[in-house]
This record gives C-alpha cells, structure tokens and sequence, in this order.
C-alpha cells in the first residue's frame, strides 16, 4: 500500500479538556468532520463529546458539543456519516455494556442518543434513543430508511428505521479476529467496510516462551508483551457476518498506533481526485488523518 501522510491535524484542547480521543472521520465537501471525546472523570460519568469540522489544510472551522448535561454519563461521541445532507452522530456512554461501576445514572447496556447535526454545525437535532452502547452509525448504501450501528467492539449490529428509529434488526457478530471501530456502506445494499483491531497481551514466563496469561510474570510486571494486530472487513450488515477480511501492515502513525484503530472513511473521490482511497484518522490528542491509496496490481 501507499501511504501518504496527509495532514496534521491537531484536535483542540483548551476548552475541550485532558483528553481528546477520535471517535469519527466524515469527508463532506471540502471538509474533514471529527467527532471527539473528552473524559473529564470517567468514574464519576462526566465528559464532553464534540462534532469538529476542518478544512483540508488543518484549520478548525468549526465545532459543536453534542449532549450535554442532562445526557450524562453518555459523551462518548462515536463513529459518525452523513447523506450528503446530514451529519448523523451518536453518543453513547463511555463504557462497554458490561459494568457500570459507580457511575450514576449509567444503564446496561446503555443509553445512546442518535443526532442530526448540519454540516455548518449550528443545528443539533436528537433524532433517537437506542438503549445499548452505539458506537457507531452507516447509512444504507441503498436505502435512505434505514441507519444501521454498531457496539463496543462490534459484538452487536442493529439496523433502524429513518427518521423515528424503530429497530428493524439485531444480530451478534461472529467474526473476533478483530473488533471493528468504524464501517461504512460501499455502494451495495448488503455490504459495508469494516476497519477495526485487536489488542493481545502475553505475559513472560519463566521459561522464556510467551503465552499463557495464568503464568506468573517474572518479577516485573511491566514485562508484558503487547501486539496489535488490524485490518479491514467486508461485512454483511444485516446478517453480521464477514464475508473477507484482510490484515493492515502494521504501518504506524506518527504516535506509534495502528491505522485502523480509531476512524475511517472510504472514498471514492477526494479532493479533486477519483480513485478509491482510505483515510484514517488513528491518533488521539494530536491527530493526523492518513490517506491510504491501495495499490493497483
Ligand atoms: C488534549 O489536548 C490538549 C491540548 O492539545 C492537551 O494539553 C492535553 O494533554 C490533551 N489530552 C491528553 C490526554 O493528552
Ligand atoms: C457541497 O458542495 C456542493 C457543490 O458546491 C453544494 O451544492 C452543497 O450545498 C455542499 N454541501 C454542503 C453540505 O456543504
Ligand atoms: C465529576 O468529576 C469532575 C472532575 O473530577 C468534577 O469536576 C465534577 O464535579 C464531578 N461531577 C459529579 C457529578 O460528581
Ligand atoms: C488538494 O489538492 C490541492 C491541489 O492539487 C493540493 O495542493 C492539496 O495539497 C490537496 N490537499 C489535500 C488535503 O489532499
Ligand atoms: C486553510 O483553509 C481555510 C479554509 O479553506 C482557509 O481560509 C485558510 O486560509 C487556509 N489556511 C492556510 C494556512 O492555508
Ligand atoms: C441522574 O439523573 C437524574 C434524573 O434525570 C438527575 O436529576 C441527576 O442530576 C442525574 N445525576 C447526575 C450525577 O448526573
Ligand atoms: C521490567 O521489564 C521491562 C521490559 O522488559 C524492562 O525494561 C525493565 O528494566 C524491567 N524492570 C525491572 C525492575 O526488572
């Protein structure tokens, strides 16, 4: 693959706090839109998460809070798309649907509400609730009446009905070599793309070997061994089930993370240019988005 790192994009702080994660990567016009999330204590439920617009060369244009106040603990803004028209953004609670600690107000699975966001960003419009943790929202690659979700860790796709959100479909997802962050639809009914990763840890054992994580650590408990591995899905929203998957090369980014750990957007014209191209936007807190054009043999 040839990678060409595009742009730098450096996410905001200041007013949008101690943590700035990529949640979304849209490409509308001759704008970036990302949402963002800032944990402001993510034990006691508080955060903020943001739609964000730039301009091809860096420059924020634009931003806006989604939720708010009467929304926590969700602010966990997630993987956004848009019609052409529309920016449509969800906001889940920060955690993964299995525990809720001591967060107050958090529900298992969860609470997420689904926004209509105009791409100028002044209109935020709550479209509907879901009551589990979605991560991320595609749009139908055939069908403007219908949305469809994904999870934490894609375990679970849902598809809804446009506007009202009545739920048309849930299925778990049976594929674990890696769990997808972002989808979106290619121009088929049946299929999306995929791009997602996979953590492993191995403790080292007193024989040398790795593996096994009931063996005790070697006196340090730094010594772990991490891998992460990534790639990218063709998957059957409605059934869940992948129909190929390939590994990303571990390129890495300017901070040493994976490019399919957080967003992306498949295009098909960028910039004044045709041809099939992935961008990425892996990096938290000071972000680059990365294009990627695959390689014709
Ligand atoms: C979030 O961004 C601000 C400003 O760029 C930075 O000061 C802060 O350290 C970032 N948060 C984290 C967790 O790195
Ligand atoms: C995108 O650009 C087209 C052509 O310039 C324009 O008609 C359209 O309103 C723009 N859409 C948005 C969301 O800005
Ligand atoms: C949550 O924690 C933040 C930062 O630690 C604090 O400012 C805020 O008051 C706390 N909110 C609640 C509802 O406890
Ligand atoms: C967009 O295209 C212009 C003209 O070719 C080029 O100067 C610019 O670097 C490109 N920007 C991006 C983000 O690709
Ligand atoms: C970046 O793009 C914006 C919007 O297109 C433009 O107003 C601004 O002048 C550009 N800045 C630089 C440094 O090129
Ligand atoms: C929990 O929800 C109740 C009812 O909506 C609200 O009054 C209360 O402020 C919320 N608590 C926190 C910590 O946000
Ligand atoms: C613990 O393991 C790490 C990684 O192997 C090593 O860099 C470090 O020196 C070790 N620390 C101690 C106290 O042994």
């Amino acid at each position: 693959m040839l990678v060409k790192l595009l742009i730098s994009l450096t996410l905001l702080g200041g007013a949008f706090g101690q943590k700035n994660s990529t949640g979304g990567l849209v490409v509308l016009n001759d704008s970036f839109y990302l949402t963002t999330v800032n944990v402001i204590n993510r034990a006691n439920g508080t955060g903020e998460g943001y739609v964000l617009r730039y301009s091809f060369n860096g420059t924020l244009l634009d931003r806006v809070q989604i939720g708010g106040r009467a929304q926590l603990p969700a602010y966990h803004a997630g993987g956004l798309d848009t019609d052409g028209t529309y920016l449509y953004v969800p906001l889940a609670e920060y955690h993964s649907g299995a525990a809720c600690g001591a967060v107050p107000n958090c529900t298992l699975p969860g609470t997420s509400y689904i926004y209509l966001v105009t791409p100028d960003l002044k209109e935020v419009k709550l479209l509907f609730t879901a009551p589990d943790h979605v991560g991320g929202l595609t749009l139908s690659g055939c069908d403007t009446n219908v949305i469809d979700g994904n999870t934490w860790g894609s375990r679970t796709f849902y598809r809804w009905s446009l506007p009202d959100g009545k739920l048309l479909g849930k299925v778990k997802n049976q594929n674990y070599m890696f769990e997808y962050q972002d989808c979106k639809a290619l121009t088929s009914c049946s299929v999306q793309v995929c791009s997602g990763i996979k953590n492993f840890q191995y403790q080292r054992r007193r024989d040398g070997l790795v593996g096994d994580q009931t063996v005790s650590v070697v006196g340090n408990s730094t010594g772990n061994i991490a891998f992460q591995s990534g790639g990218l899905a063709l998957v059957d929203p409605v059934t869940g089930i992948a129909i190929t998957q390939v590994p990303v090369p571990a390129i890495l980014t300017p901070l040493g993370n994976g490019l399919t750990i957080n967003p992306m957007w498949v295009t098909n014209s960028f910039n004044g240019t045709t041809g099939f191209r992935f961008l990425f936007a892996p990096d938290d807190v000071k972000g680059s988005v990365v294009v990627v054009k695959p390689r014709t043999p």
